[in-house]
């Protein structure tokens, strides 16, 4: 058996059942595929799951997406996190429909220049959605390929290339995704469980030199990542229990969300820049949390103060119930509407 046989072979009797993969080739919905693979950035396969199949059964097709408002779609992502994602996603559905009536280009070189579509994506479309002769490179698929190989410093286009060698002729999807199931169950990047693995015999990592994964094994010193400090403003409504939210800039960290007011971020804990509005309101009843959340590149601490306003206060916002809020909050402000 080659290779890509002994992969494929493999694949066809253990690979994971996932609501966007499609068992008849033939039906493959490019649409799905493309969902999945935003999804699937920056984010495991268990978390998306649940989302994929919500985002799914509300946005069928690209149409309907491209018709959709942005504040639904983002209603969809939240507690998904990166949500650039949802915005991208949106603004190439319009694109797709109004560009190329709605059907997903074919060619890597046109999707690379949609919003949101870099080269893995425009890969994984292509071999997945199209099973076209190409490899879609994330840190998963790099890391099974090097340890195939033995070859560990290589650049992403001299690891393509590898991969390329290997990459079946007549199922290069399934193979895309053959080798991002085994890395994501055997050949993982620390730990990894070569012993059971079902590419072992072909390893040469494996065979020729298996300490270097023992120095995977070896933890690196964690880098400590900067703390920021804020606050945030729990402010209700007396009349109908309704509380305040403001809806975020577009751009940016949590772009587009809907959130309670709260201040900027910043690194100085005594010099939170506050709110003319709300903080003198503020009394020792009124604080509660902190709220302790970790972001991709820093820790974020924000104190939590509940506001009582007086009655005719004109406030720009949104007003809301809580629950119906809930559902549409990032993780972070979930934990702050959990503290009411
Ligand atoms: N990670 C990224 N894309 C994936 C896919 N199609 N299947 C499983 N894991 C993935």
């Amino acid at each position: 058996m080659d290779t890509n046989e002994i992969i494929l072979n493999w694949y066809d009797s253990e690979k994971r059942n996932l609501p966007w993969r499609e068992p008849d080739k033939n039906k493959i919905d490019v649409y799905k595929v493309w969902i999945s693979e935003i999804m699937l950035q920056q984010t495991t396969v268990m978390a998306v799951i649940p989302y994929f199949q919500k985002f799914i059964t509300r946005f069928p097709n690209i149409n309907i997406l491209a018709e959709s408002d942005i504040e639904e779609v983002l209603t969809y992502w939240a507690g998904l996190g990166y949500y650039s994602r949802a915005r991208n996603l949106h603004k190439c559905s319009k694109q797709i429909v109004e560009k190329f009536n709605g059907d997903f280009p074919r060619e890597a070189e046109i999707l690379i220049k949609l919003p949101g579509i870099g080269d893995y994506t425009a890969s994984a479309i292509c071999a997945i959605g199209y099973n076209q002769h190409k490899v879609a490179l994330d840190v998963n698929v790099k890391r099974v390929i090097s340890r195939i190989n033995n070859k560990h410093n290589l650049c992403n286009i001299s690891i393509k290339k590898l991969a390329i060698n290997i990459l079946s002729e007549d199922r290069p999807g399934d193979f895309n995704e053959a080798i991002m199931d085994i890395g994501s169950k055997y050949c993982k990047s620390k730990f990894p469980k070569c012993s059971i693995c079902p590419i072992n015999k072909i390893c040469k990592t494996f065979k020729y030199n298996k300490n270097a994964l023992i120095e995977i094994n070896k933890r690196k010193p964690i880098k400590e990542k900067i703390i920021k400090y804020g606050n945030c403003y729990l402010i209700k409504r007396k009349d109908d229990n309704k509380f305040l939210f403001i809806r975020r800039p577009s751009k940016g960290l949590l772009g587009g969300m809907l959130s309670f007011p709260s201040s900027l971020w910043v690194m100085d804990k005594k010099n939170i820049p506050s709110s003319k509005l709300f903080d003198d309101l503020i009394t020792n009843e009124s604080i509660k949390g902190p709220i302790h959340h970790t972001f991709s590149h820093f820790n974020l601490i924000l104190n939590v103060y509940n506001i009582k306003i007086i009655d005719g206060v004109d406030i720009e916002g949104e007003w809301i119930e809580l629950n119906k809020a809930k559902e549409q909050l990032p993780s972070l402000m979930k934990k702050v509407a959990n503290l009411v």
